[in-house]
C-alpha cells in the first residue's frame, strides 16, 4: 500500500462495526411481470440475470424501511442511537425531498441531536457516504457514524415500461462506522461523476417545476427514465477504470482482492467489469439474481449476504464499486 495516497500513516479511519439489512417480504417474480408488461422471464433473465425483486408496500417511508437496518447494525457495534455523531442517508427515492431520510430515521431511532443528513449520488450513494463518513472519522470529527442505504423506488417506477420496470427492486442495508486503529476498515475510496451524462438516468422529480407564471405538471417526468443502451456501456467502462485505478494508487493488483463487490444492476455489466479486471468470477459477488437493482442499498446488501456467506472474514480484502445517475461512480476497499 502506498501511505501517501491510501494509507495515512495507520491513523483513525473508518472500520464497519456493525451490518444490518431489511428486504421487503414481497416478491415480484419475473412470472408476475409477464402478466403486467409485454416481457418473458427468458428475456429478462438472459439481458438482466434478475429473476425476482422486492417491493415495499404502500404507504412505507424510505425511513421505515431503514430502521430494522439500522437497528441490527447498531446493536452489531454495541451502540445505542444515544451514541451516534451522525446519520448520512444515502437514496434515490426519498419518501419526500425533505426532511431528509436521515431526519426522518433519526426521529425512528430516538438518536436525538446527532447530525443526520441525506447524500445524493443515486445507486453510488453507499460509496459516497461511506467516503463522507470515513473523512469525518479520520479527522476526528465523529467516531460513530450510521450510513443507511434506503431504497423505496417502486413508487417512480413506470410499471408500464418494460425496459425500466424489470430492473428495480427495492431494500434497505446499513453500516455503521467506528474510529479503527488503521488495521482494518475504509483503506480508500475514490468518488467520480460527469453531470454532462445527466440525461441518462433520471427520475424522481416534480416534472417541469409549477412556476408561478406558468403552472404546468408533467408527471412523466416524475418516472424513472434509462437511456439502457448508453448507460450500460459507461458503467461498464467508468467502473473498470476507478477500480484499477484505486488498486493501483494502493498498491495492490487483483491478486490481492479476495471479493469485488459491485453495484447490482445487471449481470451483464458485473461480468463485463469483472472480466475487464482480470477477476475469476468466484471473486466477483452476485446477487442480482434475487433483488434487482437496489440502487445505494445493493452493495451494503451484497456486503450483508458475502459475509453470512463466509466470503468476508477478517483480513480478506473488499473491492467495492459503483455506478449510477449523475452520473456518478467510484470504488473503495476495505480490509475487513
Ligand atoms: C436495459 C437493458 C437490460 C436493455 O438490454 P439491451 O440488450 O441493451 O436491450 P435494448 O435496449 O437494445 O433492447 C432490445 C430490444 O428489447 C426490447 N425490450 C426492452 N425491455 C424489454 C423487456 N423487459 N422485455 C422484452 N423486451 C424488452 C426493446 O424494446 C428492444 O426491442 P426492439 O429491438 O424491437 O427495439 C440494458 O441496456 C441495461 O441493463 N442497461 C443498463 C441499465 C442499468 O443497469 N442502469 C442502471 C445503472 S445504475
Amino acid at each position: 500500500m502506498n501511505p501517501a495516497r491510501g494509507g495515512h500513516g495507520g491513523a483513525a479511519r473508518a472500520r464497519i462495526a456493525g451490518l444490518g439489512w431489511n428486504l421487503p417480504e414481497r416478491r415480484l417474480t419475473n412470472r408476475d411481470l409477464e402478466t403486467m408488461v409485454d416481457t418473458t422471464d427468458e428475456w429478462i433473465t438472459t439481458r438482466t440475470g434478475i429473476r425476482e425483486r422486492r417491493i415495499a408496500n404502500n404507504g412505507t417511508t424510505a425511513a421505515q424501511l431503514a430502521a430494522p437496518a439500522a437497528r441490527e447494525a447498531l446493536a452489531e457495534a454495541g451502540l445505542a442511537p444515544s451514541g451516534l455523531d451522525m446519520i448520512i442517508g444515502a437514496t434515490l427515492a426519498p419518501t419526500r425531498t425533505f426532511p431528509s431520510t436521515a431526519c426522518d430515521l433519526q426521529q425512528e431511532l430516538g438518536a436525538a441531536r446527532c447530525a443526520a443528513f441525506d447524500v445524493m449520488a443515486a445507486c453510488s450513494g453507499f460509496i459516497y457516504a461511506s467516503a463522507v463518513a470515513d473523512s469525518f472519522i479520520r479527522t476526528g470529527a465523529a467516531n460513530n457514524i450510521l450510513v443507511v442505504a434506503s431504497e423505496i423506488v417502486s413508487p417512480i417506477i413506470n410499471w408500464k415500461d418494460r425496459a425500466t420496470c424489470v430492473l428495480f427492486g427495492d431494500g434497505a442495508a446499513a453500516a455503521v462506522y467506528t474510529a479503527g486503529d488503521g488495521s482494518s476498515g475504509l483503506l480508500d475510496s475514490i468518488l467520480r461523476s460527469d453531470g454532462s451524462f445527466g440525461d441518462f438516468l433520471t427520475g424522481g422529480g416534480v416534472g417541469e417545476r409549477e412556476t408561478f407564471a406558468e403552472p404546468r405538471l408533467d408527471p412523466g417526468r416524475f418516472f424513472l427514465q434509462m437511456k439502457g443502451n448508453q448507460t450500460f456501456k459507461v458503467a461498464v467502462k467508468s467502473m473498470a477504470e476507478v477500480a484499477e485505478e484505486i488498486l493501483a494508487r494502493n498498491g495492490f493488483t487483483m491478486d490481492d482482492v479476495d471479493l469485488i463487490v459491485p453495484h447490482q444492476a445487471n449481470i451483464r455489466i458485473i461480468q463485463a467489469v469483472g472480466k475487464a479486471l482480470g477477476a475469476p468470477e468466484e471473486k466477483v459477488f452476485v446477487n442480482v439474481d434475487r433483488y434487482g437493482n437496489t440502487s445505494a442499498a445493493s452493495i451494503p446488501i451484497a456486503l450483508y449476504e458475502a459475509r453470512q456467506q463466509g466470503r468476508l472474514t477478517p483480513g480478506k480484502l473488499a473491492l467495492l464499486v459503483a455506478f449510477g445517475g449523475g452520473l456518478t461512480w467510484g470504488a473503495s476497499l476495505i480490509r475487513w
